[in-house]
């Protein structure tokens, strides 16, 4: 009878759909919000290196997240293809995070130290060059694209104010590292970043 009443009075049943909704939410929610483990860096992983976080920057400009996931899943098929499924604390540094949802080349959350630098260089200059049958584009011009560092340390300052404000024991970035932070990336090629990232993705997750 009751539930009639509710079936019938269309106002009703949207504040009632939104409690329930709500308050499931909330549930789910607002636990991880206490939980240090999802605030709190994971063994071994630290703030980016002004070369890394310029690199990070490329990945993303470039849009590798739209074929890339970095985001392992508790599963066997996962874990043994790739290595340690990936825990919330690798990404209290990044944002914004780059777990990605698609996967049209391979997960890449422990790709560092799979292979040398040379073959990313030669990887990014033409997929290729080393995978014939690879469908990932050419990002040739990372390679003559070189990097002023003009902005590094704002970068570096704008994301502290990210990580302070959501990781209370992660390390902000220092006054020495941002005066510091044009000299490394300045007259680095764009591809020396990315490569840079890329070889650092994962590398805490081999001591755990
Ligand atoms: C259109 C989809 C697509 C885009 C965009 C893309 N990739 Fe790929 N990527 C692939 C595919 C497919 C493979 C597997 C074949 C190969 O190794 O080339 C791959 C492989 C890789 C690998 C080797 C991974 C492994 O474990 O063997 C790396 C590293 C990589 N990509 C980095 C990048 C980076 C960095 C970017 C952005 C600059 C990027 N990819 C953009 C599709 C893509």
């Amino acid at each position: 009878m009751s539930h009639e009443v509710v079936e019938k009075n269309v106002g009703l049943l949207a504040i009632l759909v939104i409690l329930v909704i709500s308050v499931g939410g909330l549930v789910e929610i607002v636990p991880l919000f206490f939980l240090t483990d999802t605030t709190a860096p994971a063994p071994g992983v630290s703030r980016y290196s002004a070369l890394r976080l310029e690199g990070r920057d490329i990945y993303i400009r470039e849009g590798c997240y739209n074929c890339h996931s970095q985001m392992i899943r508790p599963f066997r098929a996962e874990t043994e293809r790739y290595g340690h499924y990936s825990v919330a604390g690798e990404s209290v540094y990044d944002h914004p995070f780059q777990w990605g949802s698609k996967r049209t080349g391979p997960d890449l959350a422990r790709v560092g130290g799979r292979y040398s630098d040379d073959w990313h260089f030669v990887h990014l200059n033409n997929p290729r060059d080393v995978v014939p049958e690879s469908n990932m584009p050419a990002y040739s011009w990372l390679g003559h694209n070189t990097l002023s560092g003009a902005d590094t340390a704002a970068k570096m300052k704008a994301l502290n104010i990210a990580i302070g404000a959501t990781c209370p024991s992660c390390e902000l970035y220092t006054d020495e590292d941002m005066a510091n932070a044009q000299k490394a990336v300045e007259g680095k090629t764009e591809a020396q970043a990315l490569v840079a990232y890329l070889q650092g993705l994962g590398l805490a997750s081999k001591q755990w």
